[in-house]
């Protein structure tokens, strides 16, 4: 394998940057400064008010710094300038969330309740202590990045971790961006080490790595799979978001503009490449009809482009691979006779576009509707009461997220009870906040991010017994 990685502008096709490579004696080299500064204690030891104060000065260097972060996330992801503004303001936004908490999180006293092995009584003072896990490799695919990066490099900072970043081979560039924002803004050296380099190679040397003791990863179940294989060595730490293919259940009590809406946005919005996609769409017999076209009108309502073009919405996929992958599976699915309502091909342009496709006439056993698309691509399907719903819904080895469509106070929480996934939406569409953890049911993951969960998650704890006799 080469040294350096080509990187392209999805939306062009034209290469952009070039990257290092990161073979196994950088990752060693890597993570053997991370674990020194780890050991070191320059980072996890300082008062928390001064590290607070470094990811706060951080937060206020992105923000100075937006258009130029966009611009570049932009090209290297191939989304909107808008989005990609809004990309690098709400990663700003989980920094300034756990840079909150820096200090605030810490461990309790206990009240004895027994006698204890010895079988008389002896008095204790006990406490809990929380301490940072150790050296973390942080590893992140190519849809949205500078979020998911932050997402994982906000927490384990901000918790006193020493870490090692790899972005994705598609898009390296706002990571590498990351690593000299923290140095400006007083992160000593070390603590944050970005590398470069392929999944099976770079990727796959840090998860197996004996020095480092937890991963972060977000990415495919694939993937996921061979990290918790790696990480059985020395039996590291996990956190795993592995995707999904959530369902969104409308009933025909909903109010059907905005559930329209909503759907439409829970299904396009990254062109389907968002690990809380819902691309089942499940809709209540009376208003079956009026929902297909609906959101066939609302897909075809949405421009299509890159950074380049000021009007689009709706940008490319990340490569020709994901292009392929994502048309052989409605392929597929027409061929078994699922029909096309709209969409359903490649753009005739430049770049990975693909239709903002809605399919009708599916069966449960379609790739369309078992696997993650990640692609513009929504199957809507009839349904006549709730539990049959709900057992569709459910009928999948994912359990990331969900949303429901209804005006029915008791049944939205009924039905919010019965579908298994880690966030629910009630009549909203891809909500999301910084304080609320978002943790994927059966194989959608392990452990949580968001909230003071995702901030636990970088903590080791330990019990001190201190005996008074
Ligand atoms: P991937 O899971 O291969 O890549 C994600 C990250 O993992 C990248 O940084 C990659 O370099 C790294 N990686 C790959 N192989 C590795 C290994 N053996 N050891 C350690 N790290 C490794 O995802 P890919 O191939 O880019 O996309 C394939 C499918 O995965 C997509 O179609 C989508 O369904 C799913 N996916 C889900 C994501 C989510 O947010 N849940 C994000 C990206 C992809
Ligand atoms: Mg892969």
């Amino acid at each position: 394998m080469s040294d350096t990685i080509a990187v392209f502008n999805p939306s062009t096709e034209e290469q952009i940057a070039e990257v290092p490579h990161a073979d196994q004696a950088t990752v060693d080299a890597a993570v053997a400064r991370a674990r020194e500064t780890f050991e070191s204690g320059v980072w996890r030891r300082l008062p928390a008010a001064h590290r607070a104060e470094v990811l706060f000065r951080a937060a206020e260097i992105i923000k100075r710094r937006t258009e130029e972060l966009a611009e570049i996330e932009a090209r290297d992801n191939g989304m909107n300038a808008i989005a990609a503004q809004q990309i690098i303001k709400v990663a700003n936004e989980m920094l300034i969330y756990y840079a909150g908490w820096v200090g605030k999180i810490h461990g309790e006293s206990a009240n004895l309740v027994s006698d204890g092995l010895l079988g008389h009584f002896e008095e204790y003072h006990t406490f809990t202590q929380l301490e940072p896990v150790g050296v973390v490799g942080l590893i992140i695919p190519w849809n949205g990045p500078f979020f998911i990066a932050m997402l994982k490099v906000a927490p384990a900072l901000a918790a006193g971790c020493s870490a090692v970043l790899k972005p994705a081979e598609e898009t390296p560039l706002s990571a590498l961006k990351l690593e000299e924002i923290f140095r400006e803004a007083g992160l000593p050296d070390g603590v944050l080490n970005v590398i470069t380099g392929h999944g099976e190679t770079t990727g796959a040397a840090l998860t197996a790595h004996p020095d480092v003791d937890k991963i972060a990863f977000t990415g495919s179940t694939e993937v996921g799979r061979l990290i918790v294989k790696a990480s059985a060595g020395n039996l590291k730490r996990l956190t795993l978001e592995l995707g999904g293919k959530s369902p969104l259940i409308m009933f025909d009590d909903a109010n059907l503009d905005k559930a329209i809406m909503g759907a439409g946005m829970g299904l396009l919005a990254g062109s389907g490449q968002n690990c809380s996609c819902t691309s089942r769409i499940y809709v209540q017999r009376k208003i079956y009809h009026q929902v297909v076209e609906g959101l066939a009108a609302f897909a075809q309502m949405l421009p299509m482009g890159g950074y380049e073009d000021p009007t689009s919405v709706l940008g490319p996929l990340i490569s020709e691979k994901q292009r392929t992958r994502v048309h052989d599976i409605v392929t597929e699915g027409v061929a078994r006779g699922a029909e096309v309502i709209t969409g359903g091909k490649p753009l005739d342009r430049r770049g990975y576009f693909y239709e903002a496709t809605i399919i009708a006439n599916t069966t449960p056993d379609m790739r369309l509707i078992k696997e993650e698309i990640f692609g513009p691509v929504g199957s809507v399907i009839p349904f006549d009461d709730e539990e049959e719903a709900i057992a569709a819904a459910n009928d999948t080895h994912y359990g990331l997220a969900g949303a429901i469509w209804t005006e029915n106070l008791s049944r939205a929480h009924r039905v919010a009870n019965a579908l298994r996934g880690g966030q629910i939406w009630v009549n909203s569409a891809l909500a999301a906040d910084p304080s609320m953890p978002i943790c994927g049911h059966k194989q959608s993951g392990w452990g949580g991010e968001r909230g003071k969960k995702g901030l636990e998650a970088y903590f080791n704890t330990k019990s001190v017994y201190i005996g008074l006799t």
